[in-house]
């Protein structure tokens, strides 16, 4: 529901300036009040962005119409039916309605973002580099463009151009000065400790996560995978904060969103598509609420692996082994680690080991303790905890 306003009181003052003064305080009233998260409004996404307060979410997701202006049926080579988005809301008259409509609703979430927050928007060759200069146009400021590439894309029946494998999306703060999100060190862990790149290789929606009608049909033609909306809320949220998505469709924003512990509001002009998300939503669990917390280097205190040694959970001469107990490794007293061939940090012993370009120690080396493997992490987690 939108925020509702009180009717002004009558306190005297004459007719001007009590309407001034009321207008005045309707305006610092809608824009001061807590938006109302987890919730999905039905309907047209300009009336619902125009009723919420200013400056009131964190993050806005926007999966538009693609304006994909496909003019006949396409067919596989079994001459089967492709279910390509054939609904009337990808039907836009042209470029010129297609760019009016999507510069208005730009500009709606605009207002609604926080100087903080920031934008995602996914697109096709379709329509990304028409909201991409409507973006840059209304004021924000491109952070990136993330190709996400599929993994499982349809092919090109006809054999007359490449295969359409990725979509892409535009990672926009507010303002070219704004302090927006990044959660760097959650992107990092997620990437086996290397810096995420902006190619992101994730599977089109499919199986058990693909809602279908009774009839085994797609109940939307373009469902995202949980996993890309996990990665952006992972990426460009704090837990507690509000994402809002003016093109809901089956919910994915929120159903994510309410797993990692953010708020939500989804708008969609679709009834069924309006129960559908409801319904999605309502059967997911939240994460426990420790799980979901972000772990930054400045909020977990620094332990150098030395700190063990130092502090007698592992002694010099004690033998690290991988999970498998292919590889081993001896500590040194100074903190550092020596095999048959290399000698270095925990990293790069490991890394070297195995062949590769990196490995996080943390995440390799265990320690034996009454006849099991414990994961020398399990140790800095136990000196993190001391030092509160
Ligand atoms: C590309 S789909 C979004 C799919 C969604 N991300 C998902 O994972 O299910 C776009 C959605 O926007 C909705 N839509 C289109 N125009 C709209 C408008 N003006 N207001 C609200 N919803 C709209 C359509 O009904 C459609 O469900």
């Amino acid at each position: 529901m939108p925020p509702r306003l009180p009717k002004p009181a009558n306190s005297g003052a004459p007719a001007e300036l009590t309407a001034s003064a009321a207008a005045l305080t309707l305006r610092a009233m809608a824009e001061n009040a807590a938006v109302s998260s987890d919730q999905v409004i039905e309907g047209d996404c300009l009336t619902a962005l125009a009723r919420l307060p200013a400056a009131s979410v964190d993050l806005v997701f926007a999966d538009p119409p693609y304006n994909l202006q496909l003019s006949r049926e396409l067919h596989r080579p079994d001459n089967s039916r492709v279910d390509g988005v054939e609904e009337e809301w990808d039907k836009f008259a042209g470029f010129a309605e297609y760019d009016r409509f999507t510069r208005t609703w730009l500009a709606a979430a605009r207002r609604v973002l926080k100087p903080s927050g920031a934008l995602w928007a996914i697109g096709s060759y379709h329509n990304v580099f028409r909201i991409g200069a409507a973006v840059q146009d209304l004021g924000f400021w491109i952070l990136n463009d993330v190709i996400w590439r599929k993994t499982n894309p349809m092919p090109n029946f006809r054999g007359r151009r490449f295969t359409n494998a990725h979509e892409t999306l535009l990672w926009c703060a507010h303002s070219r000065e704004a302090r927006y999100t990044f959660n760097y060190e959650a992107m990092k862990a997620l990437n086996d400790e290397l810096q995420m790149r902006s190619d992101w290789l994730i599977p089109l929606c499919g199986g058990p996560e693909r809602l279908r009608d009774g009839a085994g049909k797609k109940a939307h033609p373009t469902q995202k995978p949980e996993a890309l909306l996990h990665r952006i809320l992972l990426a460009s949220t704090r837990p507690g904060e509000t994402v809002l998505d003016p093109f809901f469709g089956t919910g994915t924003t929120g159903a994510v969103a309410k797993r990692l512990g953010r708020r939500f509001i989804g708008i969609e002009q679709d009834k069924d598509y309006v129960a559908l998300a409801r319904r999605r939503i309502a059967a997911v669990r939240p994460a426990p609420a420790e799980l979901v917390a972000l772990e930054s280097r400045r909020e977990a205190p620094r332990v150098p692996f030395g700190s063990l040694v130092e502090r007698g959970l592992l002694q010099p001469g004690e033998v690290l082994v991988d999970a498998a107990r292919r590889w081993t490794a001896r500590v040194r007293a100074d903190g550092s680690l020596i095999s048959a061939e290399h000698r270095g940090s925990i990293h790069s012993v490991a890394a070297q080991l195995q062949g590769a370009p990196a490995c996080n120690g943390w995440a390799f080396w265990h320690v034996e303790r009454k006849g099991e493997l414990v994961l020398i992490d399990r140790l800095r987690q136990q000196i993190r905890g001391e030092l509160g």
